[in-house]
C-alpha cells in the first residue's frame, strides 16, 4: 500500500506536461544552439546560421512548413533531420524530456 502511494508520487513528479522553461533556457545552453541561433536571455556565441529564435511563439510555422505547435517543436528538436532532411539543422540527440523543456522556453519568447 505505502509503496505504491510512493511510485505514484514519483510518477506524478515525472509527468511534467508543459516542460520547465527555465531548465529549457539552460539546456540551449548545453546543447550548444546558439553557435547557429541567436537566442534571447541565452549567453552564447550568437551564431547566425540558423534563424534568430525570438517571437518563435508568435510564429505560425517551424522552419517554414511545420504548423508551430507544442508537439511538433519537440519532434523538430530531437529530430530535424528526419522531418526534413534538405535542413541544415544537424541532430543533436536531444531526448524528449529535454525537447519539452526548451519547447516550453521557446514559447515564452513572444
Ligand atoms: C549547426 C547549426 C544549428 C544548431 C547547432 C541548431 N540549429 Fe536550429 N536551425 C538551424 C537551421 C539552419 C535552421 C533553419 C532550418 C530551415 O528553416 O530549413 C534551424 C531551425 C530551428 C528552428 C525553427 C526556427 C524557425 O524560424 O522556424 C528552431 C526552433 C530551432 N532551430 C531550434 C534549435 C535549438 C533549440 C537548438 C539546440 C538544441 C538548435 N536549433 C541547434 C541550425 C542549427
Amino acid at each position: 500500500m505505502k509503496r505504491a502511494f510512493v511510485l505514484l508520487l514519483v510518477l506524478a513528479a515525472c509527468k511534467q506536461e508543459n516542460g520547465n522553461a527555465q531548465h529549457g533556457k539552460e539546456l540551449m545552453q548545453k546543447y550548444g544552439c546558439t553557435s547557429c541561433h541567436e537566442i534571447p536571455g541565452v549567453p552564447g556565441p550568437r551564431g547566425s546560421v540558423g534563424p534568430p529564435l525570438d517571437h518563435m511563439a508568435a510564429r505560425t510555422t517551424i522552419a517554414g512548413k511545420f504548423p508551430n505547435n507544442p508537439e511538433t517543436m519537440m519532434k523538430w528538436l530531437q529530430n530535424p533531420q528526419s522531418m526534413d532532411p534538405q535542413n541544415t539543422m544537424p541532430n543533436l540527440n536531444v531526448t524528449p524530456e529535454d525537447s519539452r523543456d526548451m519547447t516550453a522556453f521557446l514559447y515564452t519568447l513572444k
